[in-house]
């Protein structure tokens, strides 16, 4: 799969991004947003029944941000993204390719690591209160906080990398006033 070729439908006219595509972007932006700041927030917060409360939201959500990426992925293998901007040089269309592929990539794994963590620190991950998802791993605390410190490591990463694409889209709208914001809008 490239981000520019190999898929079978067409992309809608004008060169945007498919309605879809468009709702699953901003959703998962406004959701992850709000979970690297819950993720890093909550560590200010004393520990007791109000901390546990907005650690299960974050699980959770982190969750359902797992199923909509799996969603996006599947979406985006059959329909086929607009083609870069007319003129654009390569390397600003390669740094986005790149971009885009390291949030997909952080997006699917950060929430299995969470998941795995959860399981491995012997605690169950909840569906808001509703049901508990299966357990994966066996409990092994070392592991636990291993894959902890790489899921902060990644929130991080995520948060660099969104930076980055955010200011490449503000730099496209203002800057080049090209219409690479646009398609997405
Ligand atoms: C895309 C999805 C997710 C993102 C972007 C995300 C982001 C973050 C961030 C930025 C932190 C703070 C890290 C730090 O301060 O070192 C964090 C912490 C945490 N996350 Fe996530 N998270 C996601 C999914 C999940 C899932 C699915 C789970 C569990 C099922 C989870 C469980 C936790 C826990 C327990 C912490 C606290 C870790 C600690 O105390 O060291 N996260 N998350
Ligand atoms: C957590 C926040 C965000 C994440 C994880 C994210 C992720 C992504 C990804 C993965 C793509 C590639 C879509 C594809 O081709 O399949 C994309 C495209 C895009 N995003 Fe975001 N995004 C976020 C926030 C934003 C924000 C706040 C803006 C605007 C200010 C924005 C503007 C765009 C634009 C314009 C495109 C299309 C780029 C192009 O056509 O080459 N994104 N985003």
């Amino acid at each position: 799969m490239s981000l520019t070729s190999s898929a079978v439908a067409p992309s809608p006219a004008a060169g945007g991004y498919a309605p879809t595509a468009k709702a699953l972007h901003w959703i998962v932006a406004v959701l992850v947003i709000g979970l690297i700041a819950v993720g890093v927030g909550r560590e200010f917060m004393p520990k007791g029944p109000e901390r546990d409360f907005v650690t299960m939201l974050h699980k959770a959500t982190g969750i359902v941000v797992l199923v909509l990426m799996i969603a996006r992925l599947a979406f985006r293998a059959t329909h086929r993204p607009p083609p870069p901007e007319p003129g654009q040089e390569r390397w600003r269309t390669a740094a986005s390719h790149a971009v885009h592929w390291s949030l997909y990539l952080i997006l699917l794994v950060m929430p299995v690591l969470g998941w795995l963590g959860s399981n491995a620190l012997g605690r169950p991950v909840n569906m808001y209160g509703v049901f508990n998802l299966p357990t994966l791993l066996a409990e092994n605390e070392d592991l636990g906080e291993a894959i902890y410190d790489v899921h902060g490591v990644l929130g991080f990463t995520a948060l660099a990398l969104i930076v980055v694409h955010v200011g490449a889209a503000l730099h496209h709208r203002f800057v080049r006033k090209d219409a690479v914001l646009a398609r997405m809008l």
